[in-house]
């Protein structure tokens, strides 16, 4: 007998069920007496106990769907060791819903939060498997998240619409793309979709460069100029801020993101109209890509041999081509960032495209 329990944390993204299916899917063909617990809204579910008994008929026709079938919510780490309203201690609580279903392993879902938690368990006694979950593609040890490549079609796709109507009009048309704190999915989906200016979190912005970018284009006969922005992009003179200071300005802002903040600049220092597009959360929507699905597919079958090898204590990735398992320690607590040295960006700059430094 095997007794999986199972969740998903965090942000929701493309190919959460595609990669539990191949869980299951992978250790079903093994192993004929599984019992798999699907804790429902993430760790909250492991928490406070509510689950549900799911067979592996449950992970069938399950590859396409977007979303989770189990359900999610973010559970800071910060939070973790604070007890809740009714002064549940909730690490002792997971702990407890564990063992008491006597479960052999936990496979868990989710990006950087996830993974702080997910390792917290682990140093507290539990079996963890963890999958690298997330369309901002920003966890360390993989090069690759499943989420991340549906999230870039998407986003490319608002990108390529902008690019149709922004060819009538002579305006300057701001895209603001996800990603929290890192520029993957803009740097992919700005390049893809033949933005003129690509803001990155990585690479602070100076706004007299991005209006050069407008005059310049203007000059040589190209009317308008699209720029992709991250939703986490940050100016010169703001990244000289201290990170309290930084915080603070970002609680005071008037305008509601970065888009509409380069927006005012750009007003300001030309004679442009300026509009805004944010995609927000289509990013995470719909039916994950083919790229993610196969993805997911080898991340959930992977995890599945580390199960019935009762091999503990690691993520599922993947480098340079090759699916590997990295040490939960190794990864929690670190955020994988755009490099600004790079090649891709290189390449960027030799097509022209700005990056606003
Ligand atoms: O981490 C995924 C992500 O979509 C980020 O790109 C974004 O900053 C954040 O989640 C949005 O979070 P929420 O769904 O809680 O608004």
């Amino acid at each position: 007998m095997l007794r999986i329990g199972m969740l998903t944390s965090g942000g929701d993204c493309q190919a959460l069920n595609a990669a539990m299916r191949g869980v299951v899917k992978g250790v079903c063909s093994k192993c004929d007496d599984v019992e798999i617990y699907g804790f429902q809204d993430g760790y909250k579910g492991l928490i406070y106990g509510n689950f549900e008994m799911l067979s592996s008929k449950d992970f069938s026709g399950i590859l396409t769907r977007g979303g989770t079938i189990l359900g999610t919510s973010r559970q800071p780490f910060k939070l973790m060791r604070v007890p809740d309203e009714n002064g549940l201690d909730k690490v002792e609580a997971m702990k407890h819903t564990y063992h008491k279903l006597c479960l052999d392993c936990l496979v868990i879902l989710g990006g950087n939060g996830t993974h702080k938690t997910a390792n917290l368990l682990r140093e507290e006694g539990l079996n963890i498997i963890t999958l690298p979950k997330t369309i901002d593609n920003d966890l360390w040890g993989t090069d690759m998240t499943f989420g991340f490549q549906s999230a870039v079609d998407i986003a490319t796709d608002t990108i390529d619409r902008i690019h149709t109507t922004a060819t009538s009009h002579s305006r300057v048309f701001i895209v603001e793309v996800m990603g929290h704190k890192v520029g993957h999915v803009t740097l992919h989906a700005g390049i893809a979709g033949g933005a003129d200016v690509i803001l990155l979190p990585e690479i602070p912005y100076d706004i007299e460069v991005i209006v050069d970018v407008i005059q310049n284009r203007s000059k040589a006969g190209k009317a308008f100029t699209i720029i992709a922005v991250a939703e986490g992009a940050i100016s010169k003179e703001d990244a000289k801020l201290k990170k309290k200071e930084y915080k603070e300005k970002l609680a005071n802002r008037k305008d509601p993101s970065i888009a509409y903040e380069l927006a005012e600049q750009i007003r300001e220092r030309t004679d442009k109209e300026v509009r805004i597009t944010v995609p927000g959360h289509t990013q995470r929507g719909g039916s994950p890509c083919p790229f993610d699905r196969v993805f997911a597919t080898r991340m959930g079958a992977a995890a599945s041999e580390l199960i019935l090898k009762k091999e503990y204590g690691y993520m599922i990735g993947n480098k340079n081509g090759k699916t590997i398992k990295v040490p939960l320690q190794d990864v929690a607590g670190k955020l994988k960032y755009v490099d600004p040295e790079c090649g891709l960006i290189k390449e960027a700059k030799m097509v022209g495209i700005s990056f606003g430094s």
